[in-house]
This record gives C-alpha cells, structure tokens and sequence, in this order.
C-alpha cells in the first residue's frame, strides 16, 4: 500500500510564478498515493496549464464559481470529502483575500464554506512578504488555524534575492503528508504520539589525529527512518556518526564521532524518547591508547578494546519502549539476529545479509528479514531504504497497538 493512500488533498493554486512548481506537487502526492482535486484561481491560468495539472491528477481542474456546464454547486460540494485543502502557491492577494472573508471566486468561496483544515505556502516578492499587511493577515490565518509553511531565502522572480520564494516542492509535499499521517487517528498510520530516537551512520575511533577505525555505513538508512518517522507525525531525534548526508528536514539532529560519544548521546536523551531505533553501525573496536600525535608505523603499536553495546545497555530503561536493532551478519541470518534480538532485549530486529547484492551499507536498497520478540520473521524483497524505513516504521505502530492490547 502506498503511504498516502486512501487520502484526499483539495489543492488550490494562485496566481504567483511558482503556481509552476504545482506540477511537481500534484505529481509527488499521487505517486504516494494520494487523490489529489485541483482548484486554480483565474490569476493562476496565466502561469501553470490546466490540461498538466489535469492530465497528472486525473481529475478535471475546475475554476469556475458559476459553471453553466456543471448542476453541482461547485463551492459547496468541494467544501467536504478531503483531508486538507492545501494552496500552494498562496500570494499576498490571495491572503489577504482569505483574511478578509472574501468570497468572489470558487477558491476563496470553498474557502468559507469548508472546515477541513488549510496549509499554506505563500509566494511573493520580499518586500511584500515584509509588508506589516501582509505579516497581520498571515497572523490573522494562523489564528484561524491555518497552517503556514514560510517561504524561503532565494533568488526571486523580480531578479532580487530575499525571504519570498515558495519553499521548495519536496518541503510541501512532506509537510501535507506528516499532516496528512498525524492525523490518520484510529488508523494503524501515525507515530504521533512518539518521540523516536534514531541513530544513524558509522562511528570513528581515534587512533591517532590522521587516523581511525570506522566501517562502510553511509547513514543513508537512519537518516531514511528519520525522515520517514518525522513524515508520520513523530517528534524526532537523530544521533549521527559522521556522514555526508543533509539533516533531516523536521528533525532535532546531533553530530557524534566516536562510539563513547554515541552512547553518551543516547542514555542522555533515551528517557524522554518512547521509540528506539538503533541503525548506527556502531564500532565494536576502539584503541586502547588513542594519542595526541601521529603515531610512527611500527609491529604491535596499535591495541585495541571493544567498544560498549549502547543497544545492550539501554535494556535498563526497556519499561514501555520500543527498541529496534539492526543485525549486519554474512551468513545464519537468522540465528545470528535472533541470538541479538533476545540479548538485546529487541522488540523487533532488521537483519541483513550485507554480503547480498543490493543490501547492506552504502547502497540505496536493502534486502532486510524482520524478526519479531515472537520469533515471527518476515522476509522483505530488496526496496528503497525510503520504503523499508517505512515498513520497519509500520511494525512499530503494530507493536505499539498490541502494547496497548494487553494493557
Ligand atoms: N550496537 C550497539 N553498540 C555497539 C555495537 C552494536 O548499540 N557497540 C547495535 C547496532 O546499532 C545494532 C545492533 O547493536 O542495532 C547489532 O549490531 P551488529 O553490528 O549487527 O552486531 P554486534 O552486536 O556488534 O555483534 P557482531 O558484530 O558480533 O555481529
């Protein structure tokens, strides 16, 4: 099942240059499943065709508060059946419009008679966006409840450069989809109420100040989870060894080097988080004596010790948390990640032959058996780590569920 869907976004565009970038909208948000009806003002024709955005989201793109062609009353029909009414791009006309309580075209109309929850992606110019008008009426819609996704820092169309343009289309599409995931109550699709501790990428043991020990992990599938976990709704912290990844939109990031660090980093923030995911690969290896300065070559100058289990020595603070582990092995899959499900004291554990094609570190896809506390395995085919953060995710929520069950 594709993570959006059964949903449905009511998008409204508005006549600024970025109503191009709406394509690009509608296109993420029904690849992720989503049924998506746009509603372009007149203003917007100048600047976005109809026949794309009606062709990407095949539904006719309507305009029109008075469409002789049509016997629905367009305005009041649209007011219900969706999820949240997004408008992207919003410009200062339209705000204001919305401000005001005007109902002169079909957006602004629907607008009054809906009470489906609005977000907003205003574009314009950066001496408008700075305009104490344009601040009140933004100020007005928050009151009112809409939400507002600020427009960012940038080249604009006018050839200046300020705080104006729309944030990009991959910023809105994931703020519609964590509303979208947070509010599915009662649905099995929302870590709303979680905070997720997530570690992430590889751990550096000093050796010396040029050298150290580390692994291949490239981060990519923690930063994955963190994205995903911060998309259904949770308050998010990551702990990452050093990678060349962007933080997480979202997401409260911290940078670490060593394993000691991690493990600091992690019992400081475990018992204010409710979800553990630990997808660092940690180093299991340390020097003994890291040094101050370059360590000449020579036979048996290198000791070296193992580094603390963090993930083991979390088990004293198990209470009501959900911990995940990851199981790196080369051979007896199973075995292996069940022997660290059960020392571990694991809720679930995301096992991994990282000798197979396509799994592993470093790569975009993973090839992953989930191992429950039941010893109930399931075998995932190989997937975007994107989607198996999402289904590691799911499971979860599943297990949150059946907490609550027994209770
Ligand atoms: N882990 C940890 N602290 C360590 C080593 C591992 O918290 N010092 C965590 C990893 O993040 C992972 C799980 O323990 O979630 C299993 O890690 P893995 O490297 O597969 O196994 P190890 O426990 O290190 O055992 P081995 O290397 O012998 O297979």
């Amino acid at each position: 099942m594709k993570p959006l869907s059964g949903k449905r976004v009511l998008l409204g565009v508005t006549g600024s240059i970025a109503a191009y970038k709406s394509i690009q909208i509608v296109r993420d948000l029904t690849s992720a499943g989503c049924e998506v009806q746009v509603v372009l003002t007149d203003a917007a024709h100048h600047f976005v065709p109809a026949l794309a955005l009606q062709i990407l989201s095949k539904k006719k793109v309507v305009s029109l508060l008075f469409d002789p062609s049509s016997d629905a009353i367009l305005h009041v029909t649209l007011a219900t059946g969706f999820d949240l009414i997004l408008i992207a791009p919003v410009t200062a006309d339209f705000l204001a419009k919305m401000a005001a309580g005007l109902a002169n075209d079909l957006l602004s109309t629907l607008l009054l008679a809906t009470k489906i929850p609005i977000l907003l992606a205003p574009a314009m110019d950066l001496g408008m966006w700075d305009h104490p008008a344009v601040h009140k009426n933004v100020a007005i819609l928050k009151d009112r409840g809409c939400l507002i996704i600020d427009p960012v820092f940038g080249p604009l169309a006018s050839g200046l450069e300020g705080i104006g343009r729309m944030a990009d289309e991959q910023k809105i599409v994931d703020e519609a989809s964590r509303f979208l995931l947070k509010n599915s109550q009662g649905t099995s699709r929302s870590l709303a109420k979680e905070v997720v501790l997530i570690t992430a990428g590889p751990t550096r043991e000093a050796i010396d100040p040029v050298r150290f020990i580390s692994n291949r992990s490239s981060g990519k599938m923690g930063y994955a989870l963190a994205e995903e976990a911060y998309k259904f709704g949770a308050k998010v912290i990551l702990i990452s060894g050093p990678v060349s990844l962007p933080a997480p939109f979202g997401v409260e990031t911290i940078y670490v080097q060593s394993a000691e660090e991690m493990k600091k980093e992690v019992e400081q923030h475990v018992k204010q988080v409710t979800v553990v995911v630990m997808a660092a690969a940690v180093s299991d290896y340390t020097p003994v004596y890291p040094v101050n300065q370059k360590e000449k070559k020579r036979p048996q100058s290198l000791q070296i010790k193992l580094t603390d289990d963090i993930l083991k020595g979390l088990s004293k603070y198990k209470k009501g948390r959900i911990f995940v582990g990851f199981a790196a092995e080369t051979a007896d899959l199973f075995e292996n990640a069940w022997a660290k499900l059960k020392e571990k004291k694991l809720d679930l554990i995301v096992a991994n032959d990282v000798l197979q094609e396509g799994a592993g570190f470093d790569t975009d896809t993973n090839i992953v058996d989930l191992i429950d506390a039941k010893g109930r395995k399931t075998s995932l085919p190989k997937m975007p780590k994107t989607d198996l953060a999402r289904r590691i995710l799911e499971e979860v929520i599943l297990i949150r569920q059946a907490v609550y069950e027994k209770v």
